[in-house]
């Protein structure tokens, strides 16, 4: 094993001398309103803007000056932000806490280049996975791979939980332009058996096509899915569970446990521990967006990611879009005290970014201590929520304008439509740039009088503004562009977590409560006498179901 070279970081983000000028900075800055920013200098809008393999990040309507950008980027220097970046590609056991590499960027590694883990290059074995799984596509896509009656695949169901549904689910869905509109393509995550249900209500399953994609193969939810999946096969092609092979793969870390449960070695395609599985997307795990798109498209988005990540490891702190947006975060959540922050796409295909955001953002840097095992001083994570931003701006948006709390908003927007209809393009951009105007600029008690609002009226009617937001402008939204964006924000989380020192790449908060239900399973399932011995809450809870449930009682194991 290499030996490490980013060393462990001891001090605390509070004790860094470029923190200190910070707090003091923020001090002054936070009286500062964005109105008295932008009459000061005519030319922020274009100065405070980035560009990075061909995404354009407009950050000037941020509550910041260059003294501000100044400090950042010495609180990013000073807590080592480029050798942890150089830790990370070299495949240094970055995720310490499950002794792992985080090297997902391997994923994304053209052909012919190399990427090492234990001083093995990974690029080589990635590849060989990528031509299997487009090879499999291509036989699905032309309807060679047929089922067991001899119909062609029209229906591609993927179950998978966490990383191993979002990924493949947003990937699938933001780039339905673009796929084969043959065929259908459904998600199931939640053991909440109508989550299958309804996936399957209307599918032939001679037609249809499960992948199990599971890293470790053994998730409660995915694995109880994949068994009623089976079940539903046989059931439904009357026949046995070997004959149904056919319509059964798996995506796995774990191909003896996929293989154990009856899938075809040829049937399995592989990925590795160093692959987290927020950040998977670009592994097998990416399956059903290649069977969508084909190997074309899948290489371009694969492309996409690349291009962000070399913009992260070489480009200049002051130039890098993940750096800067990670750092106005901890602007706005350490100094500002930001609870959460918006994600807002005004592009109806990435309805589910947001939701994929969550795992990625919340999931990383939701953590409490740092990686030498100390409390955080500062807040971590920030709350991340959204929706497109053409919906949300008849909601939730009163809250952004007017509401007592600071959001911070990333709006997304793209110059090309997908799609056209006479003037819906501008009507759309115009409203996503208006609403980062009227965040930022709002509308004073005098302009409001000066329409003529009653006095009564006007503290309702004003909108105080001084709300940030970043505007993150695309060409179009396409495989390639739509890499780039999942990279930027894989990458922002990655030197947000590097401020806080804490590991973005484990999670243990995800496992207490996972185990809890094992536990309370078969107490549910069965309704003898026997004391319960949770706290008074979850027993009765639990006894309350029992007697609620509508079911023939189960004998208890014992
Ligand atoms: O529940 C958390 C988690 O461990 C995620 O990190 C992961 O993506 C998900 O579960 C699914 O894990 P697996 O792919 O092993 O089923």
């Amino acid at each position: 094993m290499a030996a490490r070279a980013w060393s462990l970081n001891r001090d605390i983000q509070t004790k860094r001398t470029a923190w200190k000028a910070l707090q003091i900075h923020h001090k002054k800055m936070k009286e500062i309103h964005l109105l008295d920013l932008f009459a000061h200098d005519p030319v922020r809008g274009e100065r405070m803007a980035a560009e990075g393999a061909g995404l354009y990040l407009d950050y000037s309507k941020n509550r910041i000056t260059y003294q501000t950008l100044k400090l950042l980027i010495a609180l990013a220097e000073e807590s080592g932000l480029q050798g942890r970046i150089d830790a990370m590609f070299r495949g240094e056991r970055v995720n310490i806490t499950e002794k792992r590499p985080a090297l997902h960027v391997a994923l994304r590694a053209p052909k012919g280049t190399s990427a090492y883990v234990d001083g093995r290059n990974v690029v080589p074995q990635v590849h060989a996975v990528l031509d299997r799984m487009a090879h499999f596509g291509e036989r699905v896509r032309t309807g060679e791979w047929k089922g067991y009656t001899g119909k062609r695949i029209r229906n591609v169901v993927n179950i998978g939980a966490g990383g191993s549904h979002l990924g493949p689910l947003l990937a699938t869905q933001a780039l339905r332009h673009y796929a084969d509109p043959f065929l259908t393509f459904r998600f199931v995550a939640s053991v909440d058996a109508s989550a299958f249900a309804e996936a399957v209500r209307d599918l032939d399953p001679a037609e249809t096509l499960f992948i199990i994609s599971c890293k470790t193969f053994n998730t409660i939810d995915t694995m109880s899915n994949a068994c009623t999946a089976r079940e539903w096969l046989v059931s439904g092609l009357k026949t046995d569970k070997e004959s149904v092979a056919k319509h059964l793969v798996a995506v796995s870390a774990n191909v003896a446990e996929a293989t154990q449960f009856g899938i075809a070695t040829g049937n399995i395609f592989e990925f590795w521990d160093w692959v987290g599985g927020r950040y998977s997307l670009c592994s097998a795990v990416g399956l059903a967006a290649m069977l969508a798109i084909g190997e074309k498209r899948f290489g371009e988005m694969l492309d996409g990611f690349h291009q962000m990540d070399m913009h992260y490891l070489a480009t200049p702190f002051q130039r890098n879009l993940p750096v800067l947006m990670g750092l106005l975060s901890i602007w706005y959540n350490d100094l500002f005290g930001a609870q959460s922050f918006a994600i807002l796409p005004y592009e109806q295909y990435l309805e589910r970014l947001p939701a994929y955001l969550q795992q990625l953002i919340m999931g990383s840097n939701g953590k409490h201590v740092t990686l030498i095992g100390t409390d955080v001083i500062q807040p971590t994570s920030p709350v991340c929520w959204g929706d497109s931003g053409a919906n949300g701006q008849h909601s939730f948006f009163q809250l952004l304008h007017q509401g007592t709390r600071l959001v911070p908003c990333d709006f997304i927007a793209f110059a090309e439509p997908l799609r056209s209809y006479g003037r819906h393009q501008e009507m759309l951009m115009a409203n996503a740039f208006a609403q980062t105007a009227a965040l930022a600029f709002g509308k004073t008690a005098e302009q409001v009088k000066a329409e003529g609002t009653p006095d009564w009226l006007v503290p309702h009617r004003l909108f105080a503004g001084n709300r940030p937001s970043n505007t993150i402008l695309a060409q179009q939204l396409t495989p390639e562009s739509f890499g780039k964006l999942v990279a930027l924000y894989e990458h922002s989380v990655h030197t947000q977590a590097v401020i806080w020192n804490i590991n973005p790449f484990d999670q243990w908060g995800v496992e207490l409560g996972q185990d809890l239900a094992t536990t309370i399973l078969p107490e549910l399932q069965c309704s003898d006498d026997k004391p319960l011995q949770h706290d008074s809450s979850t027993s009765t809870l639990i006894r309350r179901y029992r007697s609620m449930r509508r079911r023939p009682e189960q004998p208890c194991d014992g």
